[in-house]
């Protein structure tokens, strides 16, 4: 087992072998979540602490699943009733927290960046639970399971990323990991929601052309949240040419499957007929291996963290 990491900051630092690694432990735990009795102590005695700073759903509900299923103590911070709305800097409530002796911590915040800086400053280890534009790990390597899962292989695929690319950390994290492994990467849509280099990738502002003959579909909300006006003409027009619908997406292999990474905006970038075809869509899926990808990472950083422990330990001449 290859997997050296202290952190899950992002895909960036990964190599091919961890991220092997980590999909093939996460598949086993596939397998135990879908039993009756979803148990297991690879966390047993550790403290996980949830820290998001911007709303979500499934990433934060699976991350908690993730960490109670592996026998982990799981706190959510609520950090709208906490003292961060009274000023406090992020690094304060780092160091509170570190404190507090968490074995992991998950945080999610606005600014691309915060997470790391956060690491930097505490004893746990930290998972990158999506940090402004930056970075989002997790979700690029549960897209990745669920696209080796459904295509049998994760190399040598055609992987169009359609939508807001330039506002996605989704996006960044996707292509760095699908390129670590060797697809073929296109960008599609309108040149405003693009970022200025590419990212070095195939880019489309035409949607039918970007997804001739594509093996994966990947749509991306429109995210409003971090637009300041004037990037799209108004949500019909963007549906009717970046939406996916039926027609555009007969223009990929016909086996093709349609990713989301949630929330949608129904009839905005997609069109919710597909989004629920579940001939096409592996939205649903990429839900359940969301919690298994998670679980993985959680074990993976804590096998690092009492590996550690314990070689200072022993230095120190401690019996642990
Ligand atoms: C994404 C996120 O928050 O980056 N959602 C998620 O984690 N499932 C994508 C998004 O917000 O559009």
């Amino acid at each position: 087992m290859t997997f050296r990491q202290r952190h899950l900051l992002g895909i960036e630092p990964l190599a091919p072998a961890e991220i092997v690694t980590l999909l093939d432990l996460a598949e086993r735990y596939v397998e135990l979540n879908r039993r009756t009795v979803k148990r297991a102590d690879a966390l047993e005695g550790l403290t996980q602490v949830n820290m998001f700073f911007e709303p979500s759903t499934r990433t934060q509900a699976s991350f908690e699943l993730a960490g109670k299923r592996l026998g982990a103590d799981v706190m959510n911070m609520a950090v709208a009733q906490s003292s961060v709305t009274k000023g406090e800097t992020l690094i304060d409530t780092a160091l509170t927290l570190n404190a507090m002796r968490p074995d992991l911590l998950v945080v999610r915040h606005p600014e691309s960046g915060a997470v790391s800086l956060l690491a930097s400053k505490v004893d746990c280890a930290v998972v990158n639970a999506g940090d402004g534009r930056h970075e989002h790990p997790t979700q690029a390597l549960l897209d990745a399971l669920t696209i080796r899962r459904a295509k049998g292989r994760l190399q040598r695929l055609t992987i169009a990323i359609c939508g807001d690319i330039a506002h996605s950390r989704v996006a960044r994290s996707n292509l760095i990991l699908l390129g670590k492994m060797e697809n073929r990467i296109r960008l599609v849509g309108p040149a405003t929601l693009m970022p200025a280099d590419g990212f070095g990738c195939e880019v489309f502002e035409d949607m039918a052309a970007g997804l001739e003959g594509a093996d994966v579909v990947m749509m991306l909300r429109l995210q409003k949240e971090r637009m300041d006006g004037g990037f799209i003409p108004s949500a019909r027009e963007y549906f009717h040419r970046w939406g996916l619908d039926a027609e555009k997406l007969a223009r990929a292999k016909p086996d093709a499957i349609v990713m989301h990474p949630g929330p949608m905006n129904r009839g905005v970038e997609i069109d919710g007929t597909i989004a629920d075809d579940i001939r096409r869509s592996v939205i649903q899926d990429q839900v359940e291996m969301g919690v298994a990808v998670r679980m993985a990472a959680l074990d993976l950083l804590a096998r690092n963290l009492r590996a550690e422990r314990g070689a200072r330990a022993t230095e120190e001449g401690i019996r642990v």
